[in-house]
């Protein structure tokens, strides 16, 4: 509740300069007011009542990919393994087919061995198998002469199982340094190592930072009875691995269809494949909120919007007129005197209204503002265009903006600031995203409907799930969100609906 005081407090100082700021400041509430109703704390790692439920908290985590993967590279032909060797978020090296450099790990290798001779015998990468079955390991050695089989079990590096690093028994974690590496391409984690749990093996793996050094992570969950304690286990590992690690599904199938049907978990595989940590551009869609139902995607919201909110910054209110009409957006003031003395920020008006004008504001703030409109083309596309002649008295031209002329634009000695007060405001960042333009930018306002009622798709849980997954790729670009405001619609006669405006800061000059 602090900075919204301060806030206040700041403003009214300012009362005569501009009352249109003062209204804007005093109508800044903060999200955790308005939100409050809604509010039972979001845990996702809570236990939950009943066997069926935590079966299909599990079953939606893996159920969908979060990124697509382009170039992909399956290994047999049921596609249980697939190699990822996307320029972008896979192994790129391997594409290049004179590189036979890789490191790849298989830990407890199914006797479909397909994997291992795709990525040892077809690609000659150097192939390192462990807790191999017995009569499986004259077999596999033959593979090709870049593949080397220890007599090692590995297990969890759990510290209080005290057998962990002995002769015939290692973690993964002494495997590695034993062998110099530091870094793996790819890790392929079976789950034939007996008396092992790989959910525990993964835990581990997570929890002692390892999986920093491997890029690609190929895992088989199994379950030999269906049991809460298992499902629970599995599940807490798999959500660490995406929040923890930030490892990303990429390709997931099943021994049977029917298998992703919650209630029938018993002798089913799933297979999935993961790369880590892809770069912002690419979306990554977040694992549904627990069995991904509106309420519990409503509470993730909400809960991510109260934390970012929370922290204590103080903004400026800087002031710009359109045809008469005032408005103010807000910035950080720790920045304001210095850096945004001469600042870029971009507004959207329609093709007919005046266009966004600075007006000198309080400390020294100079800003330049860019007057820019839209069109929604093929399908949901938008094309974006620049108004060219500031000065209201001539007539509009209008220009596109391309990425390039968007990059030309951007100014590295200044601070950029883009307004979305439109209502594709989502649609448009996403496509921004696409093209690495948040990078360039030191805050992004949005205007956002939240919950509100009004069109039904507002209301699904596919919709929250993806906006927040687009919050999450701005963090992802260094842009954290700072402040939730709610205006008044008359105040700025943008839309119909009660509107909050988000925030999103970069991270490095709060
Ligand atoms: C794969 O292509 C789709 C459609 O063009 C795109 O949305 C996605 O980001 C691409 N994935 C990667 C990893 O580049
Ligand atoms: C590929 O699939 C077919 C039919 O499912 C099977 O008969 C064949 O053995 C498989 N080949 C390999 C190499 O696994
Ligand atoms: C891999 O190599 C084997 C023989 O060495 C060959 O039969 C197979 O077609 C190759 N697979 C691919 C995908 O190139
Ligand atoms: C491995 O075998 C290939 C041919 O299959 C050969 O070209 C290569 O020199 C061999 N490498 C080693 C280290 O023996």
């Amino acid at each position: 509740m602090h900075t919204i005081h301060q806030i206040a407090k700041y403003s009214m100082k300012k009362r005569k300069r501009s009352f249109l700021s003062v209204l804007c400041c005093v109508m800044i509430v903060y999200a955790g007011v308005q939100f409050m109703y809604l509010n039972d704390d979001y845990s996702p790692l809570q236990l939950l009542s009943s066997v069926e439920n935590e079966a299909t908290r599990l079953m939606r985590f893996m159920g969908q990919v979060h990124l697509q993967c382009n170039v992909s590279l399956p290994t047999n032909n049921a596609s249980t393994w697939v190699l990822c060797l996307d320029q972008d978020v896979g192994l790129h090296l391997w594409s290049d087919e004179t590189y036979k450099d890789g490191i790849v790990y298989s830990i407890g290798p199914s006797p479909d061995f397909s994997f291992e001779r795709m990525v040892a015998d077809n690609l000659s990468h150097h192939l390192y198998i462990f807790s191999a079955p017995v009569p499986y390991r004259n077999q596999l050695i033959r593979i090709s002469n870049t593949t080397s089989v220890f007599k090692v079990n590995i297990v969890p590096n759990d510290p209080a199982d005290f057998a962990r690093n002995s002769f015939d028994t290692q973690t993964l974690n002494s495997v590695m340094s034993t062998l110099k590496h530091g870094q793996i391409d790819v890790l392929k984690l079976d789950s034939n190592v007996e008396g092992v749990q790989s959910y525990d093996v993964l835990r581990f793996l997570v929890e002692d930072g390892i999986l920093k050094k491997v890029k690609e992570l190929h895992i088989v969950l199994k379950l030999d009875k269906v049991e809460e304690d298992d499902i629970y286990s599995w599940y807490r590992a798999l959500y660490g691995l995406f929040h923890t690690a930030g490892f990303r599904l990429y390709h997931s199938s099943t021994s049977d269809p029917l298998c992703l049907q919650a209630t029938i978990m018993e002798s089913c595989i799933y297979y999935m494949s993961w790369v880590r940590k892809p770069p912002p551009h690419i979306l990554v869609m977040y694992p549904p909120a627990i069995d991904g139902s509106l309420h519990n995607e409503e509470d993730r919201m909400v809960n991510f919007l109260e934390q970012s909110s929370s922290q204590d910054h103080r903004f400026v209110p800087v002031p710009f007129n359109s045809g008469g009409q005032g408005m103010s957006i807000f910035m950080p003031l720790t920045l304001a005197p210095r850096k945004f003395r001469a600042s870029s920020v971009f507004f959207f008006q329609g093709q007919n209204d005046m266009p966004v004008e600075s007006v000198p504001g309080s400390k020294g703030i100079h800003c330049q503002a860019y007057t820019l409109s839209y069109e929604i083309t093929n399908g949901n596309s938008l094309t974006v265009y620049q108004r060219r002649q500031s000065s209201s008295r001539e007539e509009a031209k209008w220009e596109e903006l391309t990425t390039s002329t968007w990059l030309k634009l951007l100014k590295e000695s200044g601070a950029n600031i883009l307004v979305l007060n439109i209502v594709p405001g989502w649609t448009l960042l996403s496509q921004l995203s696409y093209h690495g333009i948040p990078k360039y930018l030191d805050e992004v306002v949005i205007k956002d409907p939240m919950f509100s009622a009004g069109s039904a798709v507002k209301q699904q849980p596919m919709y929250l799930r993806r906006k927040y997954s687009e919050m999450k790729r701005l963090e992802e670009f260094g842009l954290r969100l700072t402040q939730v405001g709610k205006f008044p619609e008359n105040t700025l006669k943008f839309g119909t609906q009660e509107m909050y405006w988000l925030y999103f800061v970069r991270k490095t000059v709060l």
